[in-house]
């Protein structure tokens, strides 16, 4: 690219003077002309490669589509919202400098997850539903008529264009920390969601930086029962979850919709269940047709809220604070993260699958954006093993506390992200973090208001991580 710049530029300001050369230009002095303009030449393309390297002219044109539906409804479906951005995106103080790039995302929106039984719990609310004699409330009507026809597990369009994006975004914010030898490297978990998302986010990539660099995902790590991997949970078999904490919730939370629903419905009875069922149907079929879903207008504001909160406690006592067993399920992915900022080895007897992160070609340290693409359980254990989101006291399951920051729409929405950034400070090497790009108070290494932490500081803070979770993971088999 250099060389076709400096010539295309070349030609005509060269051929130029020696066509018009005057005739008291002595040799000496066309000789020193042309060095001049060889110099000058030199830096016009210098400059050019520069601005072509970080694309500075590149907008982002966002291809997500927008959802129809206010924030009070489609910010309130706890993992099923879609991404939306806290807050604008603020760059370090000027004394700070971005020297390297973590990002862990979750995969985008998707269809209902057999894992999680959802299509058969949906199916059976609808199959409730359509028991009826006749629909009371108009806005039910259009359940005789309804054909449920989501697919499974995969990614949904606008998952995928979501992923893509950011992609894009995460070209601009960082591109001065790629070139074409510094290219980001990619991993994801083995499911096809998963794979999806970490492609488009590649491909959003490639597109902004206009193929310059074109990251690619460069390991898939296995997800099945026996396997280590740091990008997904499952490898702690005595881990509780949190089913009695979310059907205390549903109980309180959904038996009064269920009674309003029922009332509507003679023949049919709609149980508490059916009522999470239909919430999820919502928010699933409102991702997967890019339009609000008829489910959608049967609940009002702060039923969703109820439902948020149904959401909180399942990650809560799912894979966060709440399980004694949940946070060590994060320390592997903890200690790849300390191994990429201080640039040495993985320490860990934990969850890293050792054949993998002692390879330079399947964990390099020399890299300055790291893309990793996961599961929402599994980036919740990551918020507790690092001390995110630490609650003062446990999420009652009867009750949800308004002053809470434990808000698993705000935590991992569909295409969550926890970023840390590496940054020199004056010399010093430092640290932050944001959620989908809020800054995050990192108390337990006493940041200020900045958020900024010195790495020291962070790694004496992350004893629980270096300890391999102080004999928590040894508990997960024994
Ligand atoms: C993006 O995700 C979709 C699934 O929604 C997939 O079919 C497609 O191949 C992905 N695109 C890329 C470039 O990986
Ligand atoms: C570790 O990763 C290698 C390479 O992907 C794989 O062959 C092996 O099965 C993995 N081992 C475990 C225990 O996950
Ligand atoms: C729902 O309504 C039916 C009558 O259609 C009634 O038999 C049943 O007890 C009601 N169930 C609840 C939970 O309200
Ligand atoms: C997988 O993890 C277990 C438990 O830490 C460890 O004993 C084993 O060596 C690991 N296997 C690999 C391939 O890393």
């Amino acid at each position: 690219m250099e060389a076709s710049i400096t010539t295309a530029e070349a030609e005509p300001l060269l051929g130029q003077p020696r066509a018009a050369l005057p005739r008291h230009l002595t040799r000496r002095k066309l000789k020193r002309f042309l060095i001049l303009a060889a110099i000058l030449l030199f830096i016009l393309g210098i400059d050019l490669l520069f601005s072509a390297l970080s694309g500075s002219s590149y907008e982002v044109k966002p291809v997500s589509p927008k959802i129809q539906l206010p924030g009070s409804i489609k910010h309130s479906w706890a993992q099923y919202t879609p991404y939306f951005s806290f807050s604008e995106y603020t760059k370090p103080p000027s004394d700070c400098r971005i020297t390297q790039v973590n990002i862990l995302q979750r995969h985008g929106a998707r269809f209902p997850a057999s894992n999680e039984n959802e299509p058969e719990g949906i199916e059976a609310a609808l199959a409730n539903l359509k028991s009826a004699s006749v629909f009371l409330d108009p806005r039910l009507e259009f359940i005789k008529d309804y054909t449920y026809k989501l697919g499974e597990d995969d990614l949904v369009a606008f998952g995928a264009a979501q992923s893509f994006d950011t992609g894009q975004y995460d070209y601009t914010r960082y591109k001065h920390l790629v070139s074409k030898y510094s290219v980001p490297f990619v991993r994801a978990s083995r499911d096809q969601r998963v794979i999806d998302s970490a492609t488009n986010w590649t491909s959003g990539f490639g597109h902004a930086s206009r193929g310059n660099p074109a990251p690619s995902l460069n390991v898939i790590i296995e997800e099945s029962p026996n396997s280590n991997s740091t990008l997904n949970n499952g490898m702690c078999p005595n881990a509780g979850d949190a089913s009695r904490q979310m059907g205390i919730w549903e109980d309180i939370y959904a038996t009064n919709i269920a009674s309003r629903l029922n009332a509507s419905v003679p023949g049919a009875t709609v149980t508490a269940a059916d009522v999470t069922n239909l919430i999820s149907l919502c928010a699933l079929e409102t991702v997967a047709n890019i339009e609000p879903s008829g489910f959608c207008d049967i609940f009002d504001p702060s039923e969703f809220e109820s439902f948020e909160y149904y959401g909180d406690l399942r990650k809560y006592y799912g894979t966060g604070y709440g399980q004694e067993l949940g946070p060590v399920q994060g320390v592997g992915y903890v200690n790849e993260l300390i191994a990429r900022l201080t640039e040495s080895p993985v320490r860990d007897n934990t969850q890293t699958n050792r054949t993998l992160d002692s390879d330079p070609s399947t964990f390099p340290l020399n890299r300055k954006i790291y893309g990793d693409f996961s599961h929402e359980n599994e980036i919740v254990a990551i918020y507790g093993a690092l001390g995110l989101f630490r609650q003062p006291d446990d999420l009652d399951p009867t009750s949800p506390d308004p002053e809470r920051t434990w808000i698993a729409s705000y935590l991992v929405p569909f295409s969550a992200r926890l970023v840390t950034e590496r940054l020199d400070c004056s010399g010093i090497v430092s640290v932050r973090m944001l959620v989908n790009d809020r800054l995050q108070p990192l108390g337990f290494c006493g940041s200020g208001d900045d958020g900024i932490c010195t790495l020291d500081a962070f790694l004496q803070s992350q004893e629980y991580a270096r300890n391999d979770g102080n004999g928590d993971f040894e508990k997960c088999f024994d």
